[in-house]
């Protein structure tokens, strides 16, 4: 039985996110939030079997963040074949496919969202992918797999270097499962569902939205409950995702939709914290509960204190050139408390975490220490 099976349900988890999900931001959210699972950002098939390190920025993890689910795009079987060598000699728990990015590099290559008009191309890439998991499982190794012997020397100094243990040893095969969208530019996700449940991943994740909507309009809970409904009947999980900004969304939406789990996303932005309520997102599910469950008010000491720890571990993790990532991170922080967008106007100048940490400290003298002293004169 693969983890899937083993995690509580409704699952609750970290939706993918290209130039978000990285190795620090999974860590933050594993340490203060612990989501059911994580993705990976996606990672191009090309770039892993024959690309250059950089592209292998988002395979990064740390142990804490288990179960990590390695997200994998590209358009050729082969690579896919290859590419699941790796992620199960990275000691990743699950590969997930790409079949959702609307973005004009991706989808109109034909990889991403674009799969989703090629529904032939789509199966193989599944069983080519599902070939690589059990291959390897059974003892093939990555020479074997066709992988030149840079990549193989990169498998391994890229496993010895990261923090989540030794390297594989119990070859098991890594389930696969695929995240996908309503259709391309109309909603077919009834005959797009049922034909990717074919390639029996073990978990298709919907996006309510069809490509040509991008990110417009409001996520449709309602044809993913559809497809749910459907899909189940194949024995494959459905995660519902799009537009949840909170617990009791997520309660509505799991309530009304049926879905074995969710995927959140762009709420969890400047808000690891939204996964500590996942256990009352599950009780108020069990329940039935129509109650309102309250949200997490988050004291300004604990949000302050959260951005440093943020900035440090994207410092303990990256290059120092590359700070200015963590930029739009530090911004997502600061807004809901007084003089919010003046931080957030700091914030997106700094190059290091000690930038941050004098912010922090200037705020608190300029706004935090007179009103204390106020109080306790
Ligand atoms: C900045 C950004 C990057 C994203 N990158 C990915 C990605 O790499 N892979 C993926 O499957 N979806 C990606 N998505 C889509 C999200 O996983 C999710 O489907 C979408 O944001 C809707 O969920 P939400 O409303 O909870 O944010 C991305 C979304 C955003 C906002």
């Amino acid at each position: 039985m693969s983890f899937w099976q083993h995690l509580p349900r409704p699952v609750i988890g970290l939706a993918p996110m290209d130039g978000v999900t990285d190795i620090a931001f999974r860590h933050v959210v594993a340490t203060h939030g612990r989501p059911d699972v994580v993705f990976t950002e996606f990672t191009n098939v090309h770039d892993i079997c024959q690309g250059r390190q950089m592209g292998w920025e988002p395979l990064r993890f740390t142990g804490c963040q288990r179960p990590v689910v390695a997200q994998l795009y590209g358009k050729h079987p082969d690579l896919f074949y290859q590419a699941a060598h790796v992620v199960s000699e990275l000691g990743f728990d699950g590969l997930d496919i790409n079949m959702g990015c609307p973005s004009k590099n991706v989808a109109s290559s034909g990889s991403g969202a674009g799969l989703i008009r090629m529904p032939e191309l789509a199966l193989e890439i599944m069983a080519a992918t599902k070939r690589g998991l059990h291959d390897w499982a059974n003892g093939q190794t990555l020479a074997e797999a066709g992988l030149k012997p840079a990549i193989v020397e990169r498998v391994a100094r890229f496993h010895a270097a990261q923090e989540h243990g030794s390297p594989q040893t119990d070859r098991r095969a890594l389930p696969l499962s695929v995240k996908t969208r309503l259709g391309y530019d109309s909603v077919i996700i009834k005959e797009w569902s049922t034909c990717l449940a074919q390639g029996q991943p073990e978990v298709i994740s919907i996006h309510g939205r069809t490509l040509q909507q991008l990110y417009r309009g409001e996520a449709d809970w309602e044809a993913i409950a559809e497809a749910a409904a459907q899909i189940r009947q194949h024995g494959v999980l459905v995660f519902g995702n799009g537009d949840i900004g909170s617990l009791n969304e997520s309660v509505a939406r799991i309530q009304a939709s049926g879905v074995d789990g969710i995927l959140i996303g762009r709420a969890a932005l400047g808000n690891p914290w939204i996964f500590q309520g996942k256990a009352l997102i599950r009780e108020a599910v069990r329940k039935h509960c129509r109650q309102s469950i309250p949200e997490k008010r988050v004291p300004l000491e604990e949000r302050f204190d959260m951005i440093l720890t943020h900035a440090r571990t994207f410092e303990r993790f990256h290059d120092p050139a590359r700070f200015p990532r963590m930029r739009k991170h530090l911004g997502w922080y600061c807004s809901g408390f007084p003089h919010a967008a003046a931080l957030r106007a700091g914030m997106v100048k700094t190059n290091h975490a000690q930038d941050v940490e004098r912010l922090l400290e200037a705020y608190v003298a300029q706004h935090v220490a007179p009103e204390v002293e106020a109080l306790t004169a």
